[in-house]
């Protein structure tokens, strides 16, 4: 670990921008900006049920999950063919890496798609070759990791990953995304275990609005590597022992907590409060186009309302690497560069 010289609070933006970084929780469905949105629909011939980009925009106040996910399932109806997901993700990608993201590990989910006649094939297809496409555009390494739908059944995720497995080469891990309050982690233990047996990473959407109870059980009983959010973990003095003990990450999305009124603004964060207990936390940009802002406006707007430090900054890049699922060669090189960035900006 180096040592980190103080930087002043208006240098730190830049510092914050400039940061070598890994992005580990954010729904590829949910980059899907309003431009990019109106021309899908144009191109498949679909309507929008909104006039213009702005007026879409102007919809995107959330009083909860449940009302932004509402809207965004309503997004992902233009989504029609293998290069409408090919298209999206590189757009990200292009995003990503201009925020100096070195590495993505991407949601996506197939249940969605597939729920609107789509094969799981197109969207995987699609979006893989967008990141091969990444890589040698953008110099952005990527993976993709397939969130089963919690408000459906552990039937129904069977089936998902039935339908994924011809792909299995394509896909990194599986995690646990949608409605959470009212369907625990243990709803899926089999097919997690499925999957666990298959060789995927696991992660799961725990904590974000869910009591500290569905962090435990993703833990114990879906046997997650990481929390996707994990915010309310701060309840729970044995919860953090354990997160800390563990060296579980959590992939915090200030801006979403924000938008979903996790937290009534964003000086009241805990991000501040996880570093401080050594939690592995990292930031992250969750549903983008939604949200208000990719990753390098989640660490300047959080960074800006907590006061946080380079030091802190350090520390959560650092941890993005760390917490990421590339093997120890590419988490040295990736923490080398990481170092190099620190040391030299002036
Ligand atoms: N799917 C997309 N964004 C999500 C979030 N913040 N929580 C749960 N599921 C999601
Ligand atoms: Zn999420």
């Amino acid at each position: 670990m180096i040592k980190i010289k103080p930087v002043a609070a208006e240098r730190l933006p830049d510092l914050l921008r400039l940061m070598p970084k890994a992005e580990l929780h954010m729904h590829i469905e949910g980059s899907l900006e309003p431009e990019l949105m109106f021309a899908l629909a144009q191109r498949n011939g679909l309507a929008m049920a909104y006039p213009d980009v702005a007026a879409l925009r102007r919809a995107y106040v959330f009083d909860d999950l449940q009302s932004f996910l509402d809207i965004y399932h309503k997004g992902t109806l233009v989504l029609r063919t293998e290069q409408d997901f090919y298209d999206m993700a590189l757009a990200y990608l292009e995003r990503a890496a201009a925020d100096h993201v070195l590495h993505a590990e991407i949601f996506f989910d197939t249940q969605t798609h597939t729920g609107h006649g789509l094969s799981a094939d197109v969207v995987i297809n699609g979006l893989h070759r967008a990141c091969v496409a990444g890589r040698a555009q953008f110099g952005i390494d990527s993976s993709l990791i397939l969130c089963f739908l919690r408000h459906l059944s552990e039937r129904e995720a069977f089936e998902c990953l039935e339908q994924a497995l011809p792909h299995r080469d394509k896909l990194l891990g599986v995690g646990l995304a949608s409605s959470e309050v009212g369907h625990p982690p243990e709803k899926f233990a089999q097919v997690f275990a499925r999957a666990r047996q298959l060789g995927f990473r696991l992660v799961a959407h725990a904590g974000e609005e869910g009591p500290p109870a569905y962090i435990w059980s993703a833990l114990d009983v879906l046997k997650v590597e990481r929390i996707d959010h994990g915010v309310q973990a701060l309840q729970d003095p044995a919860l953090i022992a354990r997160l800390v003990k563990d060296r579980i990450a959590l992939t915090v999305c200030p801006l979403s907590n924000l938008k979903l009124r996790v937290f009534q603004n964003l000086a009241e964060h805990n991000l501040g409060r996880m570093l401080e207990a050594g939690i592995v936390a990292t930031v992250n940009s969750d549903d983008p186009a939604y949200f208000g802002g990719y990753i390098n406006q989640n660490f300047c707007q959080t960074f800006a309302s907590l006061g946080l430090t380079a030091q802190q900054a350090y520390q959560l890049a650092r941890n993005s690497f760390e917490a990421s699922f590339v093997d120890a060669t590419a988490k040295a090189a990736y923490l080398e560069r990481l170092d190099t960035c620190f040391e030299t900006f002036v």
